[in-house]
């Protein structure tokens, strides 16, 4: 019949294992604190990496551009434009007498081109039934998930120059 336990009937597997459960027990936790230490750094490694990354990350520069001339745009009336590329239609908007807003034309659900409804006052999407402000840009209806870019625009005598983007925060 097989042996279990030795004579001093410690158990057959301690023979086997040579490491006591004294010594097992303290390098376990010296490789946990090992464990833990490292990916602690790490973690923190990491975080220094994005604050700094964050933190010097240059903001995007736009080019200014003349949109036109106020008085080519009637009240009420839209302007087709791109930038800051050629790749990116925008959509100036004469809303008020002395008022003009300009966003991106790209629609945020898919794409499509938005257009300004003067019934409305609102910027729809003719695809899938979306609504923008037209003061805002921030979704009224639809599936878009957020509102358009807004073209920050500035007047110089009569003209209107785009000098940048805002980026939806709704
Ligand atoms: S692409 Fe504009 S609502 Fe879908």
């Amino acid at each position: 019949m097989k042996q279990l336990h030795k004579d001093d009937n410690e158990p057959l597997y301690k023979e086997e294992f040579s490491i006591s459960s004294a010594h097992e027990a303290l390098v376990n936790r010296r490789q946990f604190t090992k464990f833990l230490t490292l990916t602690s750094l790490g973690m923190f490694t990491g975080n220094l990496w994005i604050l700094g990354k964050g933190y010097f990350e240059k903001k995007p520069s736009f080019p200014r551009q003349v949109v036109g001339k106020e008085e080519d745009v009637p009240l009420g009336a839209v302007k087709l434009f791109r930038y800051p590329e050629e790749s990116d239609p925008c959509i100036l908007v004469h809303t008020q007498d002395d008022a003009f807003v300009a966003y991106s034309q790209k629609c945020t659900h898919l794409s499509c081109p938005i257009i300004y409804s003067n019934e409305t006052k609102q910027l729809e999407c003719p695809c899938h039934e979306g609504s923008f402000s037209l003061e805002t840009g921030a979704v009224i209806k639809g599936p878009p998930p957020r509102a358009l870019p807004k073209i920050v625009l500035e007047r110089q005598n009569g003209v209107l120059v785009a000098v940048g983007i805002e980026a939806s925060h709704e």
